[in-house]
Formats: structure tokens, sequence, C-alpha cells
């Protein structure tokens, strides 16, 4: 019996068919400039998000937190899932560090029952990581007199981006039970994994194949060349997707985590103020009481992606969608193709399915562009390299 399991478990090791968006090419940059995004003469993808960059000012870490507990227990169907890129395995760490990922899980489920929102900013900090320079940790350098400027002081980052205690708690706890062996950027994809898992109230559920190093590389301007802003409309959000090897039903799938967390008011203020965009009028009345006329970076509340069910991971998102109660152009802009609009009605229709493509997805978007031992490391603290 217990061979059995062991020769089963070795099958899902040695099962290593490469996924084309693992290594997906990164070098079809745009051309960048602080605060704007410009597109490369070779790219399709056009037009700047000029003024603010949209992207949340405050840093209020410490929003008010329903005190919601993670769910536990239950028996979630797990997803069944792509097959990992060739360097990356499922149960990576089973031999080398057994309780690695009980270990994050424990982190998260902490961090989450004092404040859902930090799971909504794992899930994001997982997205804002592989799409620049792949996943691998480098959302979480911190600056240095060597490297002043890292990704993770872009506007798209700062100051909108939470969880990063998160993350310093479990690699703390990591580095105790097994020093040196398990990467900050595997941390980051099972960090988003669990926060999906509570907040979906276990309904998001899946295994991610592991092994992946962390880079040494943080910049500024990567960030704003592969950040997609809000300001994006469906044909840019394709290609910006494109780019790191997803395609557009992963766009329209990812963008259901939406579904959870907050805005800062500098994000979406364009689509509040005059003329009109074709947010619900409701809604942009609601917005318009809680922001500020000009958001600026001293003065930038934040106000909850989903109204319905703020803190709940669901596909509640796509019928916020077709009733345009969304907060961002990229939000609205999934109704703009025919294909798209079909995808955003039928997760807002079909009960339990979007909960599985979301899981599908987040696990080809964690294999996006990942580093090995010839470009990696496995770092000591996750701020800094080695
Ligand atoms: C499709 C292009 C996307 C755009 C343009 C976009 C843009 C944004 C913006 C502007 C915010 C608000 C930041 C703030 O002002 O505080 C946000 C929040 C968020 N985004 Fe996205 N996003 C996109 C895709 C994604 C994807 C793929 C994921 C995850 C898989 C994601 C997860 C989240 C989450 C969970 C939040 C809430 C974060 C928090 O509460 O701290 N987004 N997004
Ligand atoms: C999206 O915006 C770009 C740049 O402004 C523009 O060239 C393109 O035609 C737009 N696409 C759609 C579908 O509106
Ligand atoms: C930000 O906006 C507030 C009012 O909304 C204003 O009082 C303040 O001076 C502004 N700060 C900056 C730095 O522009």
């Amino acid at each position: 019996m217990q061979k059995m399991a062991s020769r089963l478990g070795v099958g899902v090791l040695i099962l290593a068919a490469l996924l084309g968006s693992a290594t997906a090419q990164a070098g079809y940059g745009y051309a960048a400039e602080y605060g704007k995004i410009a597109p490369s003469p070779a790219a399709a993808p056009e037009g700047a998000p000029t003024g603010s960059p949209g992207y949340g000012g405050y840093p209020a870490d410490n929003a008010a937190a329903p005190a919601a507990a993670p769910p536990q227990g239950g028996a979630p169907a797990e997803t069944p899932v792509p097959p990992p890129a060739p360097t990356l395995r499922f149960g990576f760490y089973r031999r080398s560090c057994p309780p690695a990922e009980y270990l994050v899980k424990h982190a998260v489920a902490n961090a989450i029952r004092n404040n859902p929102g930090i799971g909504a900013g794992l899930i994001r900090m997982a997205f804002h990581d592989c799409f620049v320079q792949g996943c691998d940790a480098s959302i979480l350098l911190d600056p240095t007199p060597a490297n002043p400027r890292p990704e993770k002081v872009s506007g798209p980052n700062f100051p909108s981006m939470r969880g990063f205690d998160v993350i310093d708690a479990a690699k703390a706890a990591l580095e105790k039970a097994c020093p040196g062996v398990v990467s900050c950027a595997d941390v980051v994809q099972f960090a988003a994994r669990d926060a999906a898992f509570f907040l979906s109230d276990s309904r998001v559920s899946y295994k991610l194949p592991a092994g992946r190093f962390d880079g040494r590389v943080s910049l500024e301007t990567d960030a704003l060349n592969f950040l997609p802003p809000p300001s994006f409309n469906l044909s840019e959000l394709v290609d910006s997707f494109k780019v790191k090897g997803l395609d557009i039903d992963d766009l329209v799938v990812l963008s259901g985590s939406h579904s959870v967390g907050r805005s800062h008011c500098s994000s979406f203020s364009d689509r509040v103020s005059t003329p009109p965009s074709d947010m619900d009028p409701g809604l942009a009345t609601v917005l318009k009481g809680q922001c500020p006329a000009n958001p600026n970076f001293t003065n930038d509340p934040t106000v909850a992606q989903d109204v319905i069910t703020p803190n709940r991971l669901d596909s509640q998102y796509y019928k916020n969608v077709l009733r345009h109660k969304v907060l961002f152009k990229s939000d609205a802009a999934l109704l703009t193709s025919r294909q798209t609009a079909r995808e955003v009605a039928n997760n807002a229709a079909v009960r339990g399915k979007w909960e599985h493509k979301f899981a599908r997805a987040m696990v080809k978007m964690s294999l996006v562009e990942i580093k090995d031992a010839t470009n990696g490391e496995i770092r000591n603290n996750c701020r800094v390299v080695n």
C-alpha cells in the first residue's frame, strides 16, 4: 500500500512535461519612462497611463479588518493542474523540508485571521512577482545603495502592495525548520495559493509544483513595463498577458481575483469623474462619496473591490462586471469583446466552475519564466540577495 503510494508519488515527480508559459520570453519589452508605459515599436499595446499612475497611494496596511477566521477543514475537490515546468515538481520539499508547505499555510492563516485583506494582497503579490522577471521573488527585494529603485518601490507596488510581513514570517519559520532550503519565490506562490484557499472557503484548492529559484535582479522600470495599469483596454491587457505566455482565457479567469481586496481611489478616479464612464451610476455616486475628487499620495483612501462579498474569493466579480459595478477600466474591458463577454457571463452563471479555472490559471501563472540554479539562488532573507 505504502509502496504503491510512493510509486505514485514518483510518477508525479517524473511528470515534467513542458508548459509553454513557463518558457515564454521576457524580452518583448515596452520602452519605459517613469510613471508611464510607452509602447515598443514591435508591440501592439499602445498608449500610456499618463498623469497619475493609478495604483493607489496611501500606506494603509491596517485597514479595518472583519474578524472572520479562515475556514478550516472540509474536503475541497482539488483541481487537477497542468504539468509543471521542467525543473519544478509537485511535493518538491517532501524530503528536504517536510513541513514547508504547512509552515507557509500556517503563516497565511494567522495573517488572514487578523485581516482578510492581507490574503488579497498575497494573491496580487504572486501576480506582480510573476509578471516582472518571472516568479522569482524579485518583488520582495528592498532598496539598497547598489539598487535604490527595485520593483518594490514602483508605482504599481508602492504603497499599495501588502503581505510582505507574512512572507517574512513564513520564511523565518522555514529557516528555523530547514535553513537554506525553501526559496522565497516558492513561498510567494504557496502563500497566494493558501490565501486563495482561505478566502474562497476552500473552494479554490490546488497543488503547486515548486523548486523555483530566487532572482537577483529587481528593477522599477521592469515593473512599469510589464504590470498592466487599470487604464488598459482589452487589447492592451491581452498583449500584456501574452508576453508572459498567458492567454485571453487566463486574463478573464485571473481578473476574478478582483472579487477580493481593496483599491486606492487614485486607481479608478478617472472613471468616477466627468465625463461619466460606463460605470454603474449608483456605484459611481457611492465612490464619489468615499473618494476625494483628486486623490493624491497623502490623501488616497481605499474602497472594496467587490462591495457584495468583499472578503470572499468567488465568482461574484463576474456578476459585478455584467452590472458595470467594477472599479477599473481593465475590469469593464472584459465586456468589450464577444469572446470575453461570453466567458464573463459563463463564469457569472455557472456556480463552482470559475474556482477550478482559477486554480489552473494560478498554477500556469506560477510557472512564468522560472529561474534555476544557473540564474538564481535560495535567498536567506527574502528582502536581500545573498
Ligand atoms: C488584468 C490586469 C490587472 C490590472 C490592470 C489590475 C489592477 C489592479 C489595481 C489597480 C488594483 C488596486 C491597487 C490599489 O490601488 O490598491 C488591484 C488590486 C488587486 N488585484 Fe489586480 N489587476 C490585474 C490583474 C490581477 C491579477 C491577474 C491578479 C491575481 C491573480 C490580481 C489580483 C488583485 C488583488 C487580489 C487585488 C486586491 C489587493 C489588495 O487588496 O491588497 N489582479 N489590481
Ligand atoms: C486600446 O488602446 C490602444 C492605445 O490607446 C489603441 O491603439 C487600441 O486601438 C485600443 N484597443 C481597443 C480595442 O480599443
Ligand atoms: C492632497 O489633497 C488634499 C485634498 O484632497 C490637499 O489638501 C493636499 O494639499 C494634497 N496634497 C498634495 C501633496 O498635493
